[in-house]
Order: structure tokens, then sequence, then C-alpha cells
């Protein structure tokens, strides 16, 4: 194979990450996603402030899952596994289930019963994964996956697998490589707060390699119905359209809170109408068709722009959207306008365009 073409951020990234020659690579070729400039949110942000973000969707299943995954399948391979399970608001599902397909090995997953996406849904189902729907949210499912995975011969790949945060670190890799640097302001949803740990180690290693000068100041948001970081307390029963998000009690909870406070950072709230707020902006005013809990990061930087957070400040915000708008086609259709039914018409449809 040609060493020089890309292959996923294990071959990319392999000197940074816990693999040797003996790791077999479980790879869909994933990362290497696009940092676009966003021109209506730069604008809004200040004269001094340009926004981009990270489509984090255009991985292989659709969301940021895939890179701590090769990672994690890789390993559980490398290390004789035979089934691998989670517990998942849908995304980590889908992401389990593809890459343990390619592996040849057994997925289960444990999700909260209605409260997932239908994509998210159909690509764990159509992997081959063993779905179990459970009468209870994603902080219960945790719990009983982190049981089963303790008594049986099956390996956790929730982002308490540090492999899964090891892979999600190559997200900071990029966008450093891109810039030359990395960025004054991050901007990212926060659910089980695997992703923000993940990015601030990356921020840190490269910096401490020389790789890149400065770190972030990481801004962390929560859906309000779901919000524990910022209330300081696990919330019993979070609430929010954004399904991917609604987690009351993060694994990750103390990294998370590390990687605010440690760049100076915040972990606020967005309420879920300012997050389908941003949801159509991106849609509709930059082209980018991201997930409702993508969309809180968004919705984190407007809400910043609104108290003046950017005034007198300057340089590049990344704002992570990390599952593609496809996932949730339901609440797309649930957010717009339906379209008129009308007839073959010719002169009814031009009437109709306005001409
Ligand atoms: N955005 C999306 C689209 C997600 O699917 C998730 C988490 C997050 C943001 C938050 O990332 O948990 O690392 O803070 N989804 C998990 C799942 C929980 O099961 O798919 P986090």
């Amino acid at each position: 194979m040609n060493e020089n073409k890309y292959r996923g951020i294990i071959q990319k990234y392999k000197k940074f990450l816990p693999v040797s020659s003996k790791t077999p690579v479980i790879t869909l070729n994933e990362g290497n996603t696009p940092l676009i400039y966003a021109g209506y949110l730069s604008r809004l942000a200040g004269k001094n402030m340009e926004v981009y973000l990270k489509y984090e969707g255009l991985n292989p299943t659709g969301s940021f899952k895939d890179r701590g995954m090769t990672l994690a399948i890789s390993k559980a391979c490398e290390e004789n596994a035979k089934a691998v399970m989670c517990a998942s608001t849908g995304n980590t599902s889908a992401s389990a289930a593809a890459y343990a397909a390619r592996a040849g090995i057994k997925c289960i997953v444990l999700i909260p019963s209605g409260a997932i996406a239908l994509g998210k849904l159909s690509q764990a189902l159509i992997h081959g994964a063993k779905v179990l729907a459970i009468k209870g949210n994603f902080d219960v499912a945790l719990d009983l996956v982190k049981e089963v995975t303790r008594d049986y011969p099956i390996k956790l790949v929730n982002s308490l697998n540090p492999y899964r945060i090891e892979g999600q670190k190559t997200a900071s890799f990029e966008i450093c490589d891109y810039f030359g640097d990395a960025p004054d302001f991050q901007c990212m949803p926060v659910g089980n707060a695997g992703n923000i740990t993940a990015y601030w180690k990356g921020y840190k290693e490269y910096k401490n390699l020389g790789l890149s000068r400065k770190l972030p100041v990481m801004l962390g948001f929560q859906a309000q119905g779901a919000a524990p970081i910022v209330r300081n307390k696990p919330i019993k029963d979070p609430e929010t359209i954004a399904t991917a998000i609604r987690i009351g009690n993060p694994a990750s909870w103390k990294t998370a809170v590390e990687a605010r406070d440690e760049s100076k950072g915040l972990i606020d709230m967005v309420s879920d109408t300012e997050i389908l707020q941003a949801y159509k902006i991106l849609a509709a005013k930059e082209g980018v068709f991201a997930e409702p809990a993508s969309a809180a990061s968004v919705a984190g930087l407007l809400k910043l722009i609104k108290k003046g957070y950017f005034k007198n400040k300057k340089g590049k915000i990344t704002c992570i959207l990390t599952g593609h708008g496809l996932k949730d086609p339901e609440r797309a259709i649930k957010t717009v306008k339906t379209p008129k039914v009308m007839a073959a018409n010719l002169k009814s449809i031009i009437k109709e365009i306005g001409y």
C-alpha cells in the first residue's frame, strides 16, 4: 500500500498514539475533516475575529466518534477481544457497530428507548449490532454497561476507554496542522464530556512537543435541561431536543472541569430555542448541516457574542460540529415549513416562485 495515501488517524498520527507494529489497524479512513471558514458568523463575532467550523459530520459514520472508535476497536482486536459494548445516545453506537462489523467482532449497544435519532438507530442496526433499548436514560445505560463489561469478557468502548480519548485528540492535531498553531478560542458541545477532555489533551500535547505555540480558551456548552456541570450537580432526568447530549451525569466530568479551568475558559448552557436558532443559521447562512447537539457550539458562540465576550479580543474561533445533520432528519423537518403540495402545472409553479 502507498504510505502517502491518507488512511485514517492511526496511520497519520501513529507517533502520538499508543500503537505499535503489532496493532491491527481497523480503519474507515476517518479524520481529515474540513475546517470551514464561516463568513456570516465571523461578521457577527466582530472585525478581529475569524470563525471556523470543524465539520466532524464528514467522518465515515457521520460523527467525531469514529476518531476514538478506530483506536478502541483496533486495540480491542490487538487484545483478542471478541465483543465490545457501549451505552449511547446514538452516535457512539453507530460508530462502534460500523468498526466492529469491519473487525468481524460482536457489538452490543444499550440505548435509551425512544430517545435517539432515527439515523443513528438505523446505522447501529444495519451494521449488525445487538441493539438493546432500555427503559432508562443514557446515565442508567452506562452504569449497566460498566457492570456487564466488568463481569464478562466484553470490552467497553465508551469514552471511559482511554483509547477513545487518545483517538479523539487527533482532531486538535488537525486544527493545529491546518492553522500552523492552535486557535484562540474553541466552542464545543459537552455531553458525557469525553470530547472536551480529548481536545484539551491533544492541544496540550502538541504544545509540549513544540508543534504549536499557544493553547485555546475552551468554551463548552451543555443543553439547559441537561447541564450538570454548569449546575454543579447531577441531573436525574435530563431533557433536551439535542438528544446526543441528553446526559445528566457525565463520565468525564472532572477532566472537563480541568480543561475549562486550565484554559481559563467556561462551561455554560444554551436553551433548546437557542440551539435550534443556531441549527438553522448554520444550515441557512453557512450552508452547513449539523445535528442539534453540534449546533450547541454555535448557540454558545452566539450567546457569548451577545454578551460582548469577544469585545476587544482578536483571533480565531473554532466551533466543533460533532455530527451530521442527516443523523436526525426528523428534527430538521420539524424545524422548518414542509413543502406545499401543488398541481403539476407550469403556470402555478412560476407564480409560486414569484416571477
Ligand atoms: N455531539 C454529538 C453529536 C454527540 O453525539 C455527542 C455525544 C456529543 C456532542 C458530546 O460529546 O459526550 O464527548 O461530551 N454522544 C455520545 C453518544 C454520548 O453516545 O453518541 P461528549
